[in-house]
């Protein structure tokens, strides 16, 4: 496995693999893998001959108050878990090396001012520039992105469909730790506390889906009995439920499939994410 840094380097590379009709799999991630990052890597090396990760902390993803300095980097255990895995190739390239003076952005309407888009303005239009960028550098045959954010995935396959990119989108199941809280690199920010009351997250969902479950139709409903249990737990501040359809991201009134229930809360300064989709 090769780590390569700069896009002139990474290219000839992947045009030889088109060359000699080697599919290829991207694995869009910003590093310090874990579990949840692998099941992403398995797929793609079970499903392409040749499977490229990205392993780049985005800067035009974060806000001015965001964590983006803060954010975990370990390229030496990312390579260690790459390699296991059987991926060809990491691309870690440097800010510069993607944003040499860009004046060129892709944005997007709509979908992208809801749910995580009300807190973070910018967010959206970080990710759709940098997934555009790694999509025409390394132009795979498919892509693979969580559901853990349900609504990252809904905004690239639009983008994908707007744009008319020639990619597969794989969307893969959330990965969660042993108690259900879900995989997530910021969740090394918590502390032996903070990370006991971050399984409010992964526990009001589950009564929610439960709800859901047993007939109850009023989304109203099933929205306020999960803050109200992640209310009690006084570590926990909400940033939003919601549940959307999943087509187009517009709240619903009455429980209807397909529907994405999601969340942000913030466990003191950690700010985590989760969802359930029901089809
Ligand atoms: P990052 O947060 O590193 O996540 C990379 C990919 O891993 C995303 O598609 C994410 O949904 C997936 N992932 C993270 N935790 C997961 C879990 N517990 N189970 C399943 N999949 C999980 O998402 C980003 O990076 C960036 O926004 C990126 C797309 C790379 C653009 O910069």
């Amino acid at each position: 496995m090769q780590i390569i840094k700069k896009i002139d380097e990474l290219r000839p590379i992947i045009k030889q693999w088109h060359r000699e009709g080697l599919s290829v799999g991207l694995v869009p991630t910003m590093g310090y893998l874990h579990e949840g990052h692998k099941s992403l890597i398995d797929r793609a090396v079970a499903e392409n001959d040749r499977v490229v990760v990205s392993d780049f902390v985005n800067p035009t993803q974060f806000g001015p108050n965001e964590d983006f300095e803060s954010y975990p980097r370990d390229l030496g255990a990312d390579a260690a878990l790459c390699e296991a895995a059987g991926a060809d190739i990491i691309f870690n390239p440097e800010a510069d090396e993607m944003y040499d003076n860009a004046l060129t952005f892709v944005d997007m309407n709509k979908i992208t001012k809801v749910l995580c888009g009300k807190t973070r303005p910018i967010h959206f239009s970080g990710v759709c520039t940098v997934v555009s960028k790694l999509f025409n550098i390394v132009t795979p045959d498919k892509a693979y992105f969580g559901q853990k954010d349900a609504q990252q995935l809904c905004v690239i396959r639009k983008m994908v469909k707007d744009l008319n990119f020639d990619i597969e989108i794989v969307g893969c199941p959330i990965i969660r730790e042993a108690d259900g809280l879900a995989k997530s690199s910021r969740n090394t920010y918590l502390s032996a506390d903070e990370r006991k009351a971050a399984l409010c997250l992964s526990r009001s969902l589950e009564t929610g889906k439960k709800m859901i479950e047993n007939g109850e139709l009023s989304a109203a409903k099933v929205v306020d009995t999960i803050k109200a249990e992640i209310e009690k737990e006084p570590l926990a501040k909400i940033d939003y439920v919601e549940m959307v359809d999943l087509n187009n991201l517009e709240t619903l009134e009455t429980v209807q499939k397909p529907l994405l229930c999601a969340m942000a809360v913030y466990i003191g300064k950690t700010r985590l994410i989760d969802n359930f989709i029901l089809e």
